[in-house]
């Protein structure tokens, strides 16, 4: 076959390319399933935030998986669209097939290359995984023009071999080449030489360009995605929050702001408007119930809160003196006491898009009806709190199964009993449950309509604003007999309504997650 050539190093030589793969190796996650819509919505905004690559999906995974990456493939206006492979030929043919209507389509095939993956694994011999390369990619570019190699487990690959893999697959006509830390084992400057290394050992290297995809088992992968660019990587995979197998990947607002807010020191930029970095991370931790840790950097609610005596003194003399970078730099406003009971759609319209959010009218009349609501109920309604509305509108709002009334009698004389009605597809359901206390009964109550086989494996609740007016956050964990996890998460002014809401979206996720792996299994 004859590899056509095509453009794949960008002429400047110190823009880094942003490959989101919040929707394929963030989803991988324990927990972090999303329906279809819900990656509609994370993909529509990437593209907005400008994202440079979506990772939309594992095609060949499941038919839902397939048809996520057809759809976001269809729709998206800017960035190119990858679809993963494993270097098999029915993955590749099923990755092209998904991306076809992109107007960048790209597929990402990988193979393992480290010694204990090709003994324990796959049990192939290094010319067996040499041969599967060339035929693999060869097989790619013939259907699209851009072809990621991945060299799984890189780091634990001794470099001459990784060298003749990485040149076995320019040959073949890979554009991108993509030398991940798997298992997040590398230090920096490791991850730094392995790039240094095979750059320059690989005839022709500078006619790909290299990525760094670096999961955090170590907390280094930030510090390794940055040491892969020092070495010559010019593209980052890397995801919303941080999101991925086991302790994550490379979160995406950290890397982004470190380029820029070091620009004396990292001399690189991306394309990524940084101005929406907040509102990615509400609506990824909303769309998958994963909550951001409080002290998450860029994201987390308190990155820019300044408690100290010392620092608040600092601060109100000059900004410079505690903060590295401007909240409104990530898109965090100012808090602000927004809206009361008498402010209207318009109003209301207005705030949500101040916050970052486009929705729909069906979302935008139920947001409004629940707004109203809250501000019968609350003094004060902040931003924050129309954010934790809303983003939990947007992650019920495909929920099979939804809340509907809850009365619980509680106290000291017990047993404490709770009444709930559930909305299943329409139809109501009424029971009353007793339990060790108001939560247990009203879980029981869940249980006794949507019975599952899931053990909680977290309880949480959080304020959303100060006051005891304020808003609960409420998350659940459930794990099912098989180890899947799944999160839910639900907010309300009552903590027990908020509880109730945060195990039924826990349960809807477990039965979406059973379906999904049903479906994956009746397709292998
Ligand atoms: O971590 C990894 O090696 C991956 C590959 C599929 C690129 O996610
Ligand atoms: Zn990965």
């Amino acid at each position: 076959m004859t590899v056509k050539s095509i453009n794949a190093v960008p002429q400047d030589k110190d823009r880094v390319v942003i490959f989101d793969t919040t929707l394929r190796d963030g989803e991988q996650c324990p927990g972090a399933t999303m329906t279809f819509e819900e990656k509609m919505e994370v993909a529509d905004f990437l593209d907005q935030m400008g994202v440079d690559i979506i990772e939309a999906g594992f095609p060949i995974a499941s038919d839902g998986d397939f048809e996520a990456v057809s759809a976001i493939a269809g729709r998206v206006k800017s960035a190119t669209v990858a679809g993963l492979a494993r270097a098999i030929d029915k993955d590749i043919d099923r990755a092209g097939e998904a991306v076809r209507s992109a107007k960048r389509g790209r597929i990402h095939t990988f193979v393992s290359t480290s010694p204990i993956h090709l003994a324990h694994q796959m049990h192939k011999t290094e010319e067996e995984v040499l041969a599967i390369i060339t035929g693999t990619v060869n097989r790619a570019r013939n259907l699209v023009e851009d072809v990621e190699w991945s060299a799984m487990d890189a780091t634990r690959t001794p470099v001459e071999y990784l060298v003749r893999c990485v040149d076995a697959a320019i040959r073949a006509g890979a554009t991108t080449i993509n030398l991940p830390d798997t298992v997040g084992y590398a230090t920096p400057e490791e991850y730094k030489a392995m790039f240094v290394a095979v750059r320059a050992a690989v005839a022709d290297s500078d006619r790909a360009v290299f990525s760094a995809h670096c999961h955090d088992d170590l907390g280094l992968a930030v510090a390794n995605s940055l040491a892969g660019v020092a070495g010559g990587a010019r593209q980052i995979e890397c995801t919303i929050n941080g999101i991925g197998e086991r302790a994550g990947n490379a979160a995406l607002e950290e890397i982004v702001m470190a380029i820029k807010t070091r620009a004396d020191a990292l001399s690189f930029h991306t394309g990524i408007d940084t101005t929406k970095l907040t509102r990615a991370s509400r609506l990824v931790s909303a769309v998958t119930n994963f909550p951001v840790q409080y002290n998450k950097a860029i994201v987390g609610r308190n990155a820019f809160a300044h408690e100290s005596g010392i620092h608040q003194d600092g601060m109100l003399k000059h900004q410079l003196t505690y903060e590295i970078m401007t909240p409104e730099s990530v898109g965090v406003g100012k808090t602000s006491l927004v809206m009361g009971k008498h402010s209207g759609r318009a109003a209301f319209r207005t705030k949500l898009k101040d916050l970052g959010y486009d929705l729909g009218d069906n979302q935008f009349e139920d947001a409004f009806t629940r707004f109203k609501a809250l501000a019968d109920r609350k003094k004060h309604v902040y931003d924050e709190d129309i954010e934790a509305l809303v983003d939990e509108e947007i992650a019920r709002m495909h929920d099979r199964t939804k809340v509907v009334a809850l009365t619980v009698i509680a106290g000291t004389m017990g047993p404490q009993m709770a009444t709930l009605t559930l909305d299943i597809e329409g139809e109501h359901t009424t029971v009353q449950s007793t339990g060790n206390g108001p939560v247990d009964a009203t879980f029981n109550a869940i249980k006794q309509i949507m019975p599952h086989n899931g053990t909680l494996a977290l309880y949480q609740v959080h304020a959303v604003t100060q006051g005891t007016d304020a808003q609960a956050e409420v998350s659940v964990r459930l794990e099912d007999d098989a180890g899947r996890v799944v999160t839910g998460r639900g907010a309300d002014t009552d903590t027990l309504v908020a509880s109730a809401r945060a195990y039924v979206a826990a349960v809807n996720k477990l039965m979406v997650r059973r379906e999904k792996v049903t479906r994956a299994q009746a397709a292998i």
